[in-house]
């Protein structure tokens, strides 16, 4: 059995890690021409504009959905989303346990309820049990974010929100080009919202975002949204109700219509890896490629590896370490446990004093019930999070799997 680096032997990698290339001339040149022709009097902003128009055709198109609009932000696209629903301030919007901020913040600047459906202890995703715990008579809709890229289980979840008549938005923020069945992930639900920003599969420069939908009211309903509630597509002459203003601009467009021609080979990049390491580790009695749903294929945002501390002598942070020393960049764990934020345990949106909108839907101050996730941590606790991307090529997938054996033979229960 060869010496781990961790106590002094031969890592097994000494190459840098891949890095993450993201942009070539193509993105280049079109910034560039953008400029130019801004220059001789043409537009940044998309109502002089044509590339904001086109990205979200080309979009739409990808997603197999009949609409999209851009956003400036993922934040944005969920909070459009969610705006396009119309829904009453109190309506409990049932979110997912694992996920960033920005697909819950919205729901609470909607005069809405955060409640969080719980995972599966093998997925970070919330599960169709989960959500059914959660529901309430209150509850009027579903964002799930397919985090890391994996799709959430979506026949079950939208035969609920059938069965209860509550819209679904999927956040689709971590997960540019999966499919589930066959269908890319922001065509399933009744909204899609993607994450453009600048550490994602494609990106729209530094930030963007993307609405998808195949229902004509949501579509114009999310883009009256985005821009202060502007009367598109309405005989009303002014401002139809609330929004904001989070118009995708031409600069973000034109980077975001580059990426968007990448987005499939990124994602069968990324499937590339992941597939020759489940592979090459399938052996291995202490770490495997996490659970996804049989009908889905992800887009792997990052890699999960299922760590079985029971089949080690060692505990995770020590095998992870002694992976780490193999030169390959594990991480501990995603963390990103929602319920965990101090803004949502402390009930900390509006005003100092108030618990708003909390405490006027649940006056007696009782809602630990929404916060319980134990799966979700469990499911943090279990799983090792890899940085993937792109570039990372079959040598560095090799070189994983012989790091995991290495130490798995090195630490054998
Ligand atoms: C699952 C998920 N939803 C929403 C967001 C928010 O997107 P943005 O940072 O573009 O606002 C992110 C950002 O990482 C995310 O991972």
């Amino acid at each position: 059995m060869s010496k781990l680096a961790i106590d002094g032997g031969t890592p097994v990698r000494t190459d840098p890690w891949p890095a993450r290339l993201q942009i070539d001339d193509r993105e280049i040149n079109a910034v560039m021409e953008l400029m130019q022709a801004t220059k001789a009097g043409g537009a940044f902003d998309r109502y002089g504009g044509v590339h904001v128009d086109e990205y979200e055709v080309k979009f739409a198109e990808a997603v197999g959905t009949r609409w999209a609009t851009g956003m400036s932000a993922g934040t944005a696209a969920v909070h459009s989303a969610l705006g396009a629903l119309r829904l009453e301030p109190g309506t409990e919007v049932i979110s997912s346990p694992i996920t960033d901020q920005g697909a819950v913040m919205p729901v609470v600047a909607q005069g809405c309820i955060p409640v969080f459906a719980d995972a599966s202890p093998e997925c970070m995703n919330m599960s169709p049990e989960g959500i059914r715990a959660k529901l309430t008579d209150r509850t009027g809709a579903i964002i799930c974010g397919h985090i890391a890229g994996i799709p959430c289980e979506m026949d079950e979840i939208m035969a609920i929100a059938k069965e209860r008549d509550l819209f679904v938005i999927e956040d689709c923020a971590q997960a540019h080009g999966a499919t589930y069945g066959g269908k890319v992930v922001g065509s399933i639900g009744h909204l899609g919202a993607y994450s453009l920003m600048s550490g994602k599969h494609t990106v729209a420069g530094g930030q963007g975002g993307m609405v998808t939908t195949d229902d004509e009211e949501l579509y114009w309903n999310a883009k009256r949204f985005a821009d202060r509630g502007k009367p598109f597509n309405s005989e009303v002459g002014s401002n139809l109700f609330l929004g904001l203003n989070y118009r995708m601009t031409e600069l973000d467009a034109v980077i975001g219509k580059v990426q968007l021609t990448k987005m499939m080979d990124i994602a069968d990049r990324r499937r590339a890896f992941v597939y020759k390491l489940k592979d090459e580790i399938a052996d291995l009695q202490a770490f495997s490629v996490c659970w996804y749903p049989e009908k889905s294929d992800p887009a792997w945002w990052f890699l999960l590896i299922r760590i079985h501390v029971d089949k080690l002598t060692c505990d995770k942070a020590t095998a992870v370490q002694a992976i780490q020393a193999e030169g390959i960049p594990m991480g501990m764990n995603y963390g990103a446990i929602a319920t965990k934020a101090h803004w949502l345990q402390e009930r900390s949106a509006f005003g100092r004093q108030s618990q708003f909108p909390w405490d006027c839907v649940w006056p007696d101050g009782d809602w630990e019930w929404a916060l319980d996730v134990p799966n979700a941590w469990a499911a943090d606790e279990n799983h090792m999070r890899m940085g993937v991307h792109e570039c990372c090529d079959e040598q560095s997938a090799l070189d994983t799997a012989e790091a995991l054996r290495k130490v798995e033979e090195a630490y054998r229960a």
